[in-house]
């Protein structure tokens, strides 16, 4: 049976890799991204929008009046950007993009689901979230934010019939990552399979990889450490 995916943020990185896999199974995809799909004009439904312009809503409710509640809606839409003082501009939008427009998309989907009793959002965190980083405090902060909300909406609106789904992502071979190094770095392909696992087994969260996720929280400990002494 072909299913209907929303995909927020697929003109490049894992969303796209996300895109590629579902059409490649025979589901239909609609995307939204600032950029057109990489897929030109024979590829599937694509809307160039900027998730955090506020018009963005609106345009969600109009889609969602023309193609009725999406099967489910995977939210890979981020940005980084590395904190250069004294330039403290850019924190606001990275927080505005990746987690604000997050709240902004369920909130628009979650009625629909509501009414139909079924539902499921599928929101790409980071391992990111367990850690304090003084290079891109908006970005970490962001995601500490957005796995902190999905899990808290995942316990809410199960009951309901809707599932949520918290991914924590080590590094991923996009454009995305700036650091030098990047251990256990997987394949944006990789990292579209585990999204697609996840379509079919609907955890509350997911953290890949493990191994990558214990040592960030043991720097997290130390960091803790660091509190106290300042
Ligand atoms: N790569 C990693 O190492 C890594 C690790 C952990 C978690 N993650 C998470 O995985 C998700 C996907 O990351 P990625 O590595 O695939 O990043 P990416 O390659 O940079 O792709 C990000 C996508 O988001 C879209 N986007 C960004 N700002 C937008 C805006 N204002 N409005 C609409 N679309 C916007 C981009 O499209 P346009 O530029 O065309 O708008 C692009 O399609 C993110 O949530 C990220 O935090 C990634």
């Amino acid at each position: 049976m072909q299913h209907t995916y929303l995909l927020i943020g697929n003109s490049d990185g894992i969303g796209a890799a996300v895109t590629r896999a579902l059409l490649a199974q025979g589901d239909r995809v609609v995307g939204i991204s600032r950029s057109p799909s990489p897929l030109g004009p024979n590829g599937p439904r694509h809307i160039v929008q900027d998730i955090a312009a506020p018009e963005y809503p609106q345009i969600l409710k109009n889609l969602l009046a023309e193609e009725g509640p999406f099967d489910a809606c995977i939210y890979c839409a981020a940005i980084g950007s590395r904190l250069t003082l004294p330039d403290l501009s850019k924190e606001a939008r990275v927080v505005e993009v990746n987690f604000t427009s997050m709240v902004r998309t369920l909130a628009a989907l979650a009625p629909g689901w509501l009414e139909k009793g079924q539902g499921h959002f599928i929101g790409l965190s980071s391992l990111a979230d367990d850690f304090y980083n003084a290079d891109s405090p908006s970005y970490t902060a962001s995601k500490a934010g957005f796995s902190n909300y999905l899990v808290a909406m995942a316990f809410k609106l199960r009951s309901h019939g809707i599932y949520v789904t918290n991914i924590r992502f080590g590094f991923v071979d996009t454009k995305l990552p700036k650091a030098s190094w990047k251990p256990l770095m997987m394949t944006a392909d990789q990292a579209s399979a585990h999204v697609i696992q996840c379509l079919k087994s609907k955890p509350v969260q997911l953290s890949v990889p493990k191994l990558a996720g214990l040592a960030i929280h043991s720097i997290r400990w130390i960091q803790s450490m660091r509190i106290w002494w300042f």
